[in-house]
């Protein structure tokens, strides 16, 4: 009998060689609950799917004849050099993953000499993150209906040191996950189905859970209600901070109060990056929270180019959703980009296998990155341009 096609999908993550097999890996690994949050997109996951799609579009011309025995996948973002252009995502309930999940992923990102943006809502207190990691911080801000969490969080990041400051403006009103929420009977309450799933992965609950409990939402534990710091509890509390009062005066209240790089993150129109670099943003996040959103929404590849076009010599144009491939962050990097946030790639390392998960599917990425320049016939990342593309992707704004 022929053997068909599979994905690996063993205990030992560093058999995986792609993002693809890591999620396979990481699927084994932690309960259904758990990877159906990192999995899952608004809706009829049109966006998700849209994101990859996306890709596809874009299809690359390589140059023949050149030798790229000298090339490498570094570059400098705002100023400092990194091992790779990427930025690790900021993502909540890193903890659910793997035990104290955001040290393990800053970790992993520092090893990589890549920026790592730590959430509001993960699950370390960010100054404990700054001093128990070194490498590049970045500190992601939800603005919630109390100012006085984002005054606190802004103070806090500044006296830890953080390089940046990321407002994500795409969540104030929250995404409607339903492949996610059909896994409660209400917030935080898991089916029956899904305790027996739970009890089923015995590993997960002795290496992650039972060491320090379930995780807490420890940067904002000060502002929540004891009976909501557990991030069990917390879920169902979180989306209640989440007022959708978010207006552009908060733009420039936060680049008055951030002495460093501010970065707004969830922008998709050309005239919204206008306005951020005009109220003088250093950087602007294309991105529809990897499809997590709005369903039904364009992808930031899309409109990659025009946004280049109206600020990309003003600010850095970061991008990010559906990236799972070297290649999908070589051809933002030759459409203008500066880097590439990744969200799910990293997590799926992360639930594969902690840290060292982590690390391998930034090591994926990068050796795909650094593959792709050789057959492009690039040197760096600085001879990618949109020359070495062809697309039929539409929005031309
Ligand atoms: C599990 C998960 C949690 C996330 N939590 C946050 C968050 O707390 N703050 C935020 O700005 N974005 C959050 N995001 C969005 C990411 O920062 C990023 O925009 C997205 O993951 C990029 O798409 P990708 O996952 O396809 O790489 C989260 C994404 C995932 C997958």
């Amino acid at each position: 009998m022929a053997l068909s096609r599979k994905l690996y999908a063993g205990r030992d993550f560093r058999r995986a060689l792609s993002i693809a097999e890591l999620r396979a890996v990481a699927r084994r690994r932690v309960p259904h609950f758990a990877f159906e949050y990192v999995e899952c997109g608004a809706e009829d996951e049109v966006t998700s799917r849209w994101n990859r799609e996306m890709f596809e579009r874009f299809r690359f011309i390589p140059r023949a004849l050149v030798n790229t025995t000298a090339r490498h996948p570094r570059t400098t973002l705002f100023g400092r050099e990194a091992g790779a252009p990427l930025v690790v995502a900021p993502t909540a309930m890193n903890g659910m993953l793997a035990r104290r999940g955001d040290v393990a992923l800053a970790r992993a990102a520092a090893a990589a000499g890549i920026p790592f943006c730590l959430s509001t809502f993960s699950n370390v207190r960010l100054e404990a993150l700054a001093a128990e990691v070194g490498g590049r911080h970045w500190m992601q801000l939800y603005l919630l209906g109390d100012r006085a969490i984002a005054r606190d969080i802004v103070a806090r990041a500044d006296q830890a040191g953080y390089e940046a400051l990321v407002l994500t403006t795409d969540a104030n009103v929250f995404g409607f996950r339903e492949w996610d929420r059909r896994n409660y009977l209400a917030p935080g309450r898991l089916t029956l189905r899904n305790l027996l799933d739970v009890a089923r992965h015995p590993r997960w609950l002795y290496e992650v859970m039972m060491p320090d409990g379930f995780p807490r939402f420890e940067n904002v534990a000060d502002f929540l209600p004891p009976e909501a710091r557990s991030a069990r509890a917390g879920v169902a509390y979180l989306p209640r901070l989440l007022v959708p009062d978010l207006a552009w005066q908060d733009v420039e209240w936060l680049r008055r109060a951030w002495p460093r790089k501010l970065l707004v993150k969830g922008i998709l129109d050309p005239a919204d990056a206008r306005r951020a670099a005009e109220l003088g943003c250093d950087g602007v996040v294309l991105s529809n929270h990897g499809g997590r959103q709005l369903d039904g929404c364009v992808s930031p590849m899309e409109v990659l180019p025009a946004v280049v076009a109206a600020v990309g010599e003003r600010c850095a144009v970061i991008v990010d959703s559906g990236f799972r491939r070297g290649a999908d962050v070589v051809k933002a990097v030759a459409l203008g980009a500066s880097a590439v946030m990744v969200g799910a790639a990293t997590l799926y390392g992360l639930a594969a296998g902690g840290e060292a998960g982590a690390r391998h599917a930034i090591a994926i990425l990068a050796g795909e990155i650094d593959r792709v320049l050789g057959q492009l016939g690039c040197n760096s990342l600085e001879e990618l341009g949109p020359a070495l593309l062809r697309t039929d992707a539409g929005d031309r704004r």
